[in-house]
C-alpha cells in the first residue's frame, strides 16, 4: 500500500475536528500543539506507509510506558530532554546570557524537600560498604567571579548499585539518602560529604529498556552527581557533573555529558578529620557560575512533576 492522503480535505478536516480548532474560549495553545503533533503523526504514517500493526504496536507501547511510569525516563533516553537543553543554550547565546556553568538534564529522579543546611551537609545516611568516601565542594559565583552568599546548592546521586533513594527497586535506602541541600555563606562556598556513586542503568524489564534494546542501544549512564543551584537575582541552574574516568562518559544513554562538566577527581587524606568514613577519600571541586535573570525573569526555570517525601 502506498497511498498519500494527508493533503486531502477530509484528512485536514479530521485533524481540525480532533483538535477542536474551531471552538472559542478553549485553550488555544493546547489546540495548536495537539493539531500540529497529530498532523505530524498522520503525515509520518503516510510518508513511511506505516501499517496498522505498526501503529497499534506504538499505541500499546505508550500504554506500557505509562504502566511502568517511565515516560520521563524515555524522554531522557530519546534525547528529548537534551534537545530542550540545546534550545535553551541557543536562546542564551542569542540574548548573550551565556558564560555560566553549562546546564544539563535534570533527569526524572529528583526528590524535593531535602533539609537545607548551612554550608556543609553529610548526605550518606545509609551504610554502603562498597562505596568510598567523596567530598564535593566548590564556590558559587556570578559571571564576574564574585562569590554569591545565600545561594542554595542541592545535589542528588546514586549509591554503589546505581540506585537512587526513593526510586530504589530494592527499597533499601532511607528517605533523602545521597540527597542534600546547603546554603552558602559570605564566601559563596558549599560542601557535601558523601559516597562515590556508580552509573545508573534503566530498569532492565521496563518499557524504556525494551525500546532501547530493539534499537540496539544500552540504557546506562556514567557515574554522575546532579546539581541545582540558585541565588537571589540569578537564574536557577540545573546541571550535573560526571565522575572522571568512567568508561561511559562519552556514551551516556541520556546525552547529558559536556566537556565542562567533568571535574578532576583527586585522591586526598585527612577524611577522618572531616568526619568521612575513611581517612583516604576522593575530592571533587565543582564551582558553579550562575547567570543573571533575563528581563527580570528566570527564563530557565522548568516546571515538571517531581517526587516529594512527607
Ligand atoms: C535517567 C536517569 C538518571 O539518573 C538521569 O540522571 C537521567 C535520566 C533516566 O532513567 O532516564
Ligand atoms: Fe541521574
Amino acid at each position: 500500500m502506498s497511498v498519500k492522503i494527508f493533503n486531502t480535505a477530509e484528512v485536514q478536516d479530521l485533524l481540525k475536528a480532533a483538535a477542536n480548532l474551531k471552538a472559542n474560549g478553549s485553550n488555544e495553545r493546547l489546540k495548536t500543539i495537539v493539531h500540529r503533533l497529530l498532523g505530524d503523526l498522520f503525515l509520518a504514517i503516510d510518508d513511511l506507509d506505516m501499517t496498522p500493526d505498526e501503529v497499534w504496536a506504538g499505541v500499546n507501547y505508550v500504554n506500557q510506558l505509562g504502566k511502568d511510569g517511565e515516560a520521563a525516563l524515555l524522554a531522557a533516553g530519546l534525547g528529548l530532554e537534551k534537545f530542550l537543553d540545546m534550545r535553551m543554550d541557543a536562546e542564551d547565546k542569542q540574548v548573550g546570557n551565556d558564560g555560566g556553568t553549562p546546564r544539563t538534564i535534570e533527569g526524572p529522579l529528583y526528590v524535593a524537600g531535602a533539609e537545607v543546611r548551612d554550608h556543609t551537609s553529610k548526605i550518606d545516611l545509609d551504610e554502603d560498604d562498597a562505596a568510598r568516601p567523596l567530598r564535593i565542594h566548590g564556590i558559587v559565583k556570578d559571571l564576574n567571579g564574585s562569590p554569591l552568599a545565600g545561594a542554595i546548592v542541592e545535589c542528588w546521586h546514586a549509591n554503589s548499585n546505581g540506585f537512587y533513594s526513593h526510586f530504589d527497586p530494592t527499597g533499601a535506602q532511607s528517605n533523602f539518602n545521597l540527597r542534600g541541600a546547603v546554603k552558602t555563606g559570605a564566601d559563596g562556598t558549599y560542601e557535601f560529604h558523601t559516597l562515590m556513586p556508580v552509573g545508573y542503568g534503566c530498569p532492565p524489564h521496563g518499557a524504556t529498556q525494551t525500546l532501547l534494546t530493539k534499537l540496539k542501544r544500552h540504557g546506562n549512564r556514567p557515574a554522575h552527581v546532579h546539581v541545582f543551584a540558585s541565588a537571589e537575582g540569578k537564574r536557577k541552574l540545573t546541571t550535573q557533573f560526571n565522575i572522571e574516568g568512567d568508561p561511559l562518559i562519552w556514551d551516556d544513554f541520556a546525552y547529558a555529558t559536556r566537556e565542562e562538566l567533568i571535574p578532576p577527581v583527586t585522591e586526598k587524606s585527612g577524611g577522618a578529620a572531616l568526619g568521612l568514613k575513611a581517612d583516604s577519600y576522593k575530592d571533587i571541586q565543582f564551582d558553579l557560575t550562575l547567570t543573571p535573570l533575563v528581563s527580570g525573569k528566570d527564563n530557565q526555570v522548568v516546571h515538571r512533576l517531581r517526587a516529594t517525601v512527607e
